[in-house]
């Protein structure tokens, strides 16, 4: 098949669209490298530069590029921001997402797979099933909701088949069979807690902040659910044969099942850095759930994913590898194609 990759230039989407050429799916990929990296889209896709606003481009891509299914990840990520500015969210991830599903139909292509988010749900003490009641705690989250509710009206009223795939946190580096890491996180501003706290033992950053030590948890940190970019990429490949065989509509939960609290997450990283760095405790943030972990039994039961890197040891060990060989992320780096 041939698929649109839009937001293959970021992080998740770059490591997906190597998966899907590793599977012997055609790829392009649509980013506006406002937040991704030329360099990470991966040798043998075909790359557009353009943005889910600009209707008029998204009808040429169709147009030009033999599509036959859509992943979607193009999005604004930062939860914090969202608080902050929620109309920023609202138009680049809801009205634009409507944008790429009216093209989509008006090019008769409908097969869709949609990077959905853990923040659709409210905290819970025990692991998540996608039958959980949702409750954003944040707009971001919210945003994600109402794209899958979307998705079920265009499903019911156009016939669009869509993999909803509900990431926990996505983490890890993606590494060739020697080892060598190719893909990783790369953020501006970066957010997310292992990237900032390998910056810590990197040197390019004094400590780490612990946001918030009353939250309902053993050890008052948040909780969260942390899962390999490889294997949020091979869930994709699995969503699209799904959909090549006639599924319908799917909403899964993607993580390992296990949570971890900041804190635990913190001592990971100076086990595998070798490095006893410190850490802050400082007040939280608005739109910090408690405790967020995946029950992901029904992707693994109906399309038998399996994930590569289960323990957040070894996922931590492959961003260390990423870090230390890529202290600037792309920077730098020639396009991908450039270096083959
Ligand atoms: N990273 C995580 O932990 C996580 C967890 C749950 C869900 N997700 C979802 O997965 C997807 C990918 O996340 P990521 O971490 O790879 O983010 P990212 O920022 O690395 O990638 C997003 C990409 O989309 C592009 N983009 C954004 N708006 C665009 C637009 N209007 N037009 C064209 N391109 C646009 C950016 O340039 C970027 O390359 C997002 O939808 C995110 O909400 C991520």
């Amino acid at each position: 098949m041939h698929v649109l990759v839009t937001g293959g230039a970021g992080y998740v989407g770059s490591a997906t669209a190597a998966y899907f050429l590793a599977a012997g799916h055609q790829v392009t990929v649509y980013d506006n490298l406002v937040k991704g990296h030329r360099a990470a889209v991966p040798d043998g896709a075909a790359f557009v530069q353009g943005d889910l606003g600009d209707k008029h481009a998204l009808d040429v891509l169709f147009q030009t590029v033999p599509v036959d299914a859509v992943a979607h990840f193009a999005a604004y990520i930062e939860a914090g921001e969202s608080m902050q500015l929620p109309g920023k969210y609202f138009e680049n991830n809801v009205a634009f997402t409507n944008n790429l599903l009216e093209t989509m139909i008006c090019h008769d292509v409908r097969k869709f797979i949609f990077s959905s988010s853990a923040g659709v749900y409210a905290s819970k003490d025990t692991a998540i099933t996608e039958d959980d009641p949702v409750g954003p705690a944040n707009v971001y989250g919210e945003t994600k909701l109402m794209i899958e509710r979307m998705l079920g009206w265009y499903n019911r009223v156009t016939g669009l088949q869509f993999a909803a795939l509900r990431y926990f946190n996505a983490c890890g580096a993606m590494l060739t069979e020697d080892g060598t890491p190719i893909r990783g996180e790369d953020h501006h501003p970066e957010t997310h807690l292992i990237p900032l706290t390998l910056q810590v033992p990197l040197g390019q950053r004094e400590a780490i902040y612990i946001y918030g030590t009353d939250y309902n948890t053993p050890d008052g940190s948040n909780i969260r659910d942390y899962v390999h970019i490889e294997d949020l990429a091979s869930a994709h490949v699995l969503a699209l044969e799904a959909l090549d065989s006639g599924r319908d509509h799917m909403i899964y939960n993607l993580g390992n099942g296990r949570g971890y609290s900041v804190r635990e997450v913190i001592d990971i990283a100076r086990e595998i850095t070798g490095v006893d760095f410190q850490a802050i405790e400082t007040a939280r943030r608005p739109g910090d759930a408690d405790r967020l972990v995946a029950s992901p039994e029904r992707i693994r039961r109906e399309l038998g994913w399996q994930p590569r890197f289960p323990e957040l040891q070894d996922i931590v060990a492959t961003a260390w590898r990423w870090h230390t060989t890529h202290p600037h992320g792309y920077a730098g780096q020639p396009p991908a194609e450039v270096t083959r």
